[in-house]
């Protein structure tokens, strides 16, 4: 079976320590750091940009999983690979291009990925899967943390598995929103194998990070 990586989202963290709450998150056991961007415009919240990407890369050898919700993404593209960032993830929601901004995340020479709304079908996937390196669902709408799971998004999971184990690539499926102990297993059961989790990361506070971690891989 495959691997299941943990990707804790750091808007669930405490912004007046990020440095330290990013070196827990990664002694605790995370595999991805995942950051959520966002521009009040894409999502109604607004988070941090490249420059915040930038000061924390010290703090980490883990693969930055930088999630991008702003629109248009383009013209960021380049400072958020220059600050850092392993994986940049974009919305074909958020912009009529989505392959050439994909063509261009990996000219960049970092890892892509695409990520679906709840309401947009896995058929989105169809002219772009064979590009990128990661797919995101979305288990609740962007823009906020501590929102509960929408099941829908688990038939969409079984979808996109079986798309992804037909290209044959190694290509990672990766869940965001609502991830607890209760959820991670049905979303792994559906093919997941990274979880995004904030609120079930950072609950109880850093002395709960790495138990919180492992209970959500399952181990
Ligand atoms: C929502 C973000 C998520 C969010 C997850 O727009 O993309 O990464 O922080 O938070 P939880 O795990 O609390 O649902
Ligand atoms: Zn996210």
């Amino acid at each position: 079976s495959r691997p299941i990586l943990i990707a804790p989202s750091i808007l669930s963290a405490d912004f007046a320590r990020l440095g330290e709450e990013v070196r827990a998150i990664d002694e605790a056991g995370a595999d991805y750091i995942h950051v959520d961007v966002m521009d009040g415009h894409f999502v109604p919240n607004i988070t941090i940009g490249p420059a915040v990407v930038k000061a924390l890369r010290p703090h980490t050898a883990k693969p930055f999983d930088v999630h991008l919700m702003i629109s248009p993404v383009d013209p960021y593209l380049d400072a958020f690979a220059e600050a850092g960032a392993d994986i940049i993830t974009i919305h074909p929601e958020a912009g009529p291009h989505a392959h050439r901004t994909i063509q261009r995340i990996k000219a960049l020479d970092k890892l892509a990925g695409v990520v679906l709304n709840p309401a947009t079908p896995a058929k989105m996937l169809d002219y772009l899967i064979d590009m990128v390196d990661l797919v995101l669902v979305m288990s609740v709408n962007p823009g906020f943390g501590g929102q509960s799971f929408i099941d829908s998004q688990l038939r969409k999971i079984e979808a996109i598995r079986k798309l992804i184990d037909q290209t044959g690539r190694d290509i990672r499926l990766e869940v965001d929103g609502g991830i607890t102990t209760k959820t991670a297993p049905r979303a792994i059961a559906a093919g997941a194998d990274v979880l995004v989790a904030g609120t079930a990361t950072f609950s109880g506070g850093p002395a709960r990070y790495a138990a919180n971690i492992a209970a959500l891989r399952g181990h």
